[in-house]
C-alpha cells in the first residue's frame, strides 16, 4: 500500500466531522509520530482547506510534529508543582539515559523527548507521559524500567 493510500485509510472516514482535521492528525501521528509533509497536504485536499491553513493547524498545536521524531514521545511536565517536586532531576535522569536532548530524538528511533505543560496528574508528581500514558510519582529511578517497557 503507497503512503497516499494509507493517509486516505486513516483519514477518509473523518471528513465530515467537524474538526476532522485535528483527529486526522492524531490518527497520522498515532502511525508514523510526525506529521510528513504529504500527510499534510494530502489532508488539506480531504478537508477542502488551503496547504496553508493545514500547516497552520499541525504547527499550531505542540503535540503535533512536522519533524520526523522517535515512535515513543516522552513529554517531561516541566509546570510548577511537577518542578518543585524535582522534574529537573527525572529530566536529567532521562537525557542520561537516552543520550539525546529536549526536542530530539535517539537514533534507533525509538524515542523522542519533549517538555509539557502541566497534565493534570499533579496530585502525584513529577509526571511524564510516554505516548500520552501518565507515569505519576517518577523518580530517576524509575527512568530504566518505565522505558524498559517501550524497548
Ligand atoms: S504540574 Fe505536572 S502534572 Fe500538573
Amino acid at each position: 500500500m503507497n503512503r497516499l493510500t494509507k493517509y486516505a485509510n486513516l483519514i477518509n472516514d473523518l471528513k465530515e466531522k467537524k474538526g476532522g482535521i485535528i483527529e486526522a492528525f492524531h490518527a497520522i501521528e498515532k502511525e508514523y509520530s510526525y506529521l510528513p509533509e504529504d500527510a499534510i497536504v494530502e489532508a488539506a485536499k480531504t478537508f477542502n482547506v488551503s496547504t496553508a491553513e493545514a500547516y497552520g493547524v499541525a504547527t499550531f498545536y505542540s503535540m503535533f510534529s512536522v519533524k520526523p521524531r522517535g515512535k515513543n514521545v516522552i513529554r517531561l511536565c516541566e509546570s510548577a508543582p511537577c518542578h518543585i517536586a524535582g522534574a529537573d532531576e527525572v529530566f536529567d535522569a532521562l537525557k542520561r539515559e537516552l543520550g539525546i536532548d529536549v526536542g530530539e530524538s535517539t537514533e534507533d528511533g525509538l524515542f523522542a523527548l519533549e517538555l509539557t505543560e502541566c497534565v493534570g496528574q499533579c496530585q502525584a508528581t513529577p509526571v511524564i507521559t510516554i505516548n500520552g500514558k501518565a507515569y505519576l510519582d517518577v523518580n530517576p529511578a524509575k527512568i530504566p524500567e518505565i522505558l524498559a517497557e517501550y524497548k
